[in-house]
């Protein structure tokens, strides 16, 4: 926060004597300056008084901070008005996204491809745990080790194993009967599983020493990185966590044993967490700039951030949903679409008491939100796509947004497959690798519209 603090008083000092100098030039009152100004970014809306001002908040000079007063006094009407969005602008755009990495273009590239060879590990972790889940091994270990060992070896190591699984609940009402050839091939699916998260947690934690000690990484990289890998650490006992209430007596004799939906959709989130934080952090360190070639572009990237975000915020939401429909195994019910059954609206959508757990554990209803969710999140980027089709920006920026329409549109029909074919392991497994892909999409449609920095914009020949 000290920090923070001080380098926001460097940054507005800095720019208080800019403006000073310029105004004392009369730099700043003359026509061309407030011509180009009100052009420039005036004329796209950005005034600081309206909800559209990007940089409202942070450096925003319309608020009565202690900067309006001494620097504006005197100045007034659509002047002021230019010159404080001028300032916002120029407050915002950091003196250069400094590079996370210290040791030159080498090391930035090696812990690029450190990073992006992590998430992607996650991305894979997420997909193999979404198999285990749908081939129903993942209760066949029924005890957990921080460390992990070794698997049985032996044939009567196996027996021992496959003993403790006959105690279990989910053998009991589900798998009685079961030969030690079907056990061995769900207990490899659960012990590959972990141990591939243990497989990570090694090649995270090998390079980052390793990067560490060489001094290749800055503070904020390295807070940023030991807070992930505490994350991961801590995925792994969420998902013993998980496993354990799979292991209990369910209340009801008729009840199937399963997991909580509530430890599953934890489980899931906190791997769509790590996932996008190494991610973003990957695409950081291998982009620190986002594109833009000109400053029209950069206001166009303003409006598509103002979208974007929401929208990722939208997909989340719908993945945890999704979390929900795949923990009450609601995918096998109301196996119609677009109808459930032959209502729009099934019965009993909230007959659980309170209501609030008709959400996360009624099956109609956990289904029911699941498709308003995903409809929103289809419609709400094609509303990015029209609404952002006529804008001025960067090649990048719209192909992703073209990329991100046409993943959503493949998601849904994923979706709606995997619902009318009762929840294939294939399908499944698919739907489920499709919304981390949909959500990778949106991490870097919004990586590439955030605010370029200062540097940037002077090179864009916007700040002298
Ligand atoms: C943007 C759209 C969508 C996203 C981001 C999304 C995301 C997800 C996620 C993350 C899961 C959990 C997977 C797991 O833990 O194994 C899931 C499950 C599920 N989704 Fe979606 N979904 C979308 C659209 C749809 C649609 C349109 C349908 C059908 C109407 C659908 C039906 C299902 C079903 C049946 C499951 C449970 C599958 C299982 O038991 O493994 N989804 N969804």
């Amino acid at each position: 926060m000290g920090s923070l603090l001080r380098r926001y008083k460097t940054l507005t000092n800095g720019f208080s004597n800019h403006i000073k100098q310029r105004v004392s030039s009369n730099e700043l009152l003359s026509p061309t300056i407030t011509t180009t100004i009100t052009t420039r970014f005036f004329s796209s809306s950005s005034s600081c008084k309206t909800p559209s001002c990007y940089f409202r908040g942070r450096t925003c000079f319309n608020n009565n901070n202690s900067f309006r007063g001494s620097l504006y006094k005197g100045l007034s009407g659509p002047l002021s008005r230019n010159m404080t969005t001028t300032a916002s602008i120029m407050l915002s755009g950091r003196e250069g996204l400094k590079s996370l990495v210290t040791a030159g273009p080498h090391a930035q590239k090696m812990i690029g491809i450190w990073l992006f060879g992590s998430a992607a590990w996650v991305f894979s972790m997420v997909v193999l745990g979404g198999v285990t889940r749908l081939t129903r091994s993942g209760l066949s270990m029924t005890d957990w080790k921080f460390t992990g060992g070794l698997p049985p070896l032996s044939e009567e190591q196996w027996l021992v194993e496959f003993d403790k699984y006959k105690q279990s609940p989910e053998y009991k009402r589900v798998n009685k009967g079961m030969n030690i050839e079907d056990f061995k091939f769900i207990y490899w699916m659960e012990y590959a599983h972990r141990m591939w998260g243990r497989g990570l947690g090694l090649i995270f934690a090998l390079p980052f020493t390793y990067f560490l000690c060489k001094g290749f990484i800055n503070v904020r990289l390295g807070l940023k990185l030991s807070g992930l890998f505490a994350l991961g650490a801590g995925q792994g006992l969420i998902g013993w966590w998980m496993v354990k209430s799979g292991l209990e007596e369910p209340v009801s004799e008729y009840v199937e044993p399963r997991v909580s939906p509530y430890r599953l959709a934890a489980h899931l989130t906190s791997a769509f967490a790590i996932y996008c934080g190494l991610f973003w952090t990957a695409m950081s360190v291998a982009l620190p700039e986002p594109p833009s070639d000109s400053v029209r572009q950069v206001l166009g990237a303003i409006k598509v951030q103002r979208l974007a975000l929401p929208i990722s915020l939208l997909v989340g939401i719908t993945a945890v949903s999704g979390a929900f429909v795949a923990g009450n195994d609601a995918g096998r019910a109301f196996n119609t679409f677009p109808k459930m059954g032959d209502k729009w609206i099934p019965d009993g959508i909230f007959q659980l008491e309170p209501v609030t757990r008709n959400f996360f554990e009624n099956t109609a209803t956990v289904q029911l939100d699941h498709r308003i969710l995903a409809t929103a999140t289809l419609l709400s980027i094609g509303g990015l796509w029209v609404a952002t089709r006529k804008l001025d920006v960067h090649p990048r920026v719209r192909s992703l947004i073209r990329t991100t329409m046409g993943m959503a549109a493949l998601q849904v029909t994923l979706g709606i497959s995997t619902l009318l074919s009762y929840v294939p392991v294939s399908l499944g497994s698919a739907h489920q690798a499709g919304a981390l892909t949909l959500f990778t999409l949106m991490i870097m449609l919004t990586h590439s519209v955030r605010k370029p920095s200062m540097i940037r914009l002077k090179t864009l020949g916007y700040v002298k």
